[in-house]
C-alpha cells in the first residue's frame, strides 16, 4: 500500500515541483545520486574507486519519445566516457544504458535508432577502454533488448545483459546467456508486471533468483549479482565456492547509497563490488522509487529537506 502511494507520488507533478526546488546538493538526494553533471559522476566515481569499489554509471532518464532527447542522452554518455578516460578511471568504471532513454520507444524506427545510439556508446566505451551494460526494462521490451544486446556483442563482446529473476522466462534466458565471455547482471526486477509473466510474491521471486543464480554460477559466463538481499549475497558466495569460481570471476553490484557498509565489507574481502551510480537532472523519479523500496530512506529524505545544513 505504502509502496503504491509512493509510486504514484513518482508521477505527481506537484510533488515533483516542490522537490525539484530542493537543490540536488541536499544531503539525501546526494546519498543516492552523484549529482546533476558528468563531472559530479566522475568525481564520485573517483572516490568510490579509490575506496576499492567499481562503478557502473547511469545517465538518468527513460522513456524518451523525442529524437532530440534520445540524441542528447547518447551525447551525454559519449561525453561521460571521454571524461572518465581523461580522469584515468575506465579500469574501474563502465556505463549502464536504458534503451528507452536512447530512442527504443520512438514511433516507427525506435528499435533501430536505439540500437544505433547504443552502438555509438559502445564504440565510445571501447575507445575509452571500458564497456556498457544494457539495463532491462518492462517485460514488453525483453525480447527486443536481448536481441539488441546480441547484435551489440558482435562488435563489442563484453557488452553486459541484464536478466530479471521475477520473469518466468528468465531461467531459460540464463541458460542461453551462461556462455564464456558473457557478462550477465541478475536482478530481481523493478517493474510492476502482470501475474501472467512474472512472480509477484517476494518469496517466489527470491526462489527464482536462486534458481537463476545457480545456472549462471555453474556456467562459463561472468555473473553480476545485483542485489542488496543478505540471503542472496550469502547464497551467491556459497555457489561461487561450490563451482570453484575465483574471486573476480563474478561480481556483486548494489545501488549507490544502499547498504554502503556491506559494499565496503565485500570489497575489503577481495570481492569485486560494483556500485550503480546514477547522475543527471532527471533524478526525481529514480529517487522516489528508492523511497518506495525502503521506507527508512523516506525518513532520511524528509529529515534532509527540513535540515538547515
Ligand atoms: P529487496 O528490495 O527485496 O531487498 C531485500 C533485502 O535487502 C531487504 O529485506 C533488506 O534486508 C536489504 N535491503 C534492500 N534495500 C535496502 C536498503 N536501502 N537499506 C538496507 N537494506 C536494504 N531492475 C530492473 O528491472 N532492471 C535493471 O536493469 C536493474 N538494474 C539494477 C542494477 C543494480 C546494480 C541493482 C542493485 C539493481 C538493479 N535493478 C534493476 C533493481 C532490482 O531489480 C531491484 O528492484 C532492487 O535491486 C531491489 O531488489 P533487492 O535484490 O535489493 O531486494
Amino acid at each position: 500500500m505504502f509502496r503504491r502511494v509512493l509510486l504514484s507520488a513518482s508521477r505527481s507533478d506537484r510533488l515533483k515541483q516542490a522537490l525539484v526546488q530542493t537543490p540536488v546538493s541536499g544531503g539525501v538526494v546526494r546519498r543516492f545520486v552523484a549529482g546533476e553533471t558528468a563531472s559530479d559522476a566522475v568525481s564520485v566515481s573517483r572516490d568510490l574507486i579509490s575506496d576499492g569499489r567499481l562503478v557502473t554509471i547511469d545517465h538518468l532518464g527513460e522513456d524518451t519519445i523525442d529524437l532530440t532527447q534520445a540524441e542528447a542522452t547518447r551525447d551525454a554518455y559519449v561525453k561521460l566516457l571521454r571524461l572518465l578516460s581523461e580522469a584515468r578511471l575506465t579500469a574501474g568504471a563502465e556505463v549502464s544504458v536504458k534503451l528507452s532513454a536512447i530512442g527504443q520507444s520512438l514511433p516507427g524506427d525506435g528499435e533501430k535508432i536505439a540500437l544505433e545510439h547504443a552502438r555509438q556508446i559502445c564504440s565510445a566505451a571501447a575507445s575509452a577502454g571500458t564497456t556498457v551494460t544494457v539495463d532491462m526494462e518492462d517485460h514488453t521490451t525483453t525480447d527486443a533488448t536481448l536481441a539488441a544486446v546480441a547484435e551489440l556483442r558482435r562488435d563489442f563482446p563484453s557488452t553486459g545483459a541484464v536478466l530479471q529473476a521475477y520473469l518466468f522466462r528468465t531461467q531459460a534466458d540464463c541458460r542461453d546467456l551462461a556462455h564464456a565471455g558473457s557478462r550477465v547482471r541478475l536482478c530481481k526486477g523493478a517493474y510492476k508486471e502482470p501475474e501472467s509473466v512474472a512472480y509477484t510474491d517476494g518469496p517466489d521471486v527470491d526462489r527464482a533468483y536462486v534458481r537463476c543464480l545457480k545456472i549462471l554460477m555453474a556456467g562459463q559466463g561472468y555473473p553480476m549479482v545485483a542485489s542488496h538481499d543478505p540471503r542472496l549475497i550469502e547464497i551467491a558466495g556459497a555457489l561461487a565456492v561450490r563451482h570453484d569460481r575465483a574471486k573476480g570471476s563474478y561480481e556483486y553490484q548494489m545501488l549507490y547509497g544502499v547498504r554502503p557498509a556491506e559494499q565496503q565489507r565485500l570489497a575489503s574481502q577481495g570481492e569485486k563490488m560494483r556500485v550503480y551510480l546514477p547522475y543527471g537532472d532527471q533524478w526525481y523519479e529514480y529517487l522516489v522509487r528508492r523511497m518506495a523500496e525502503k521506507p527508512a530512506n523516506l525518513a532520511l529524505f524528509v529529515r534532509s529537506l527540513t535540515s538547515k545544513s
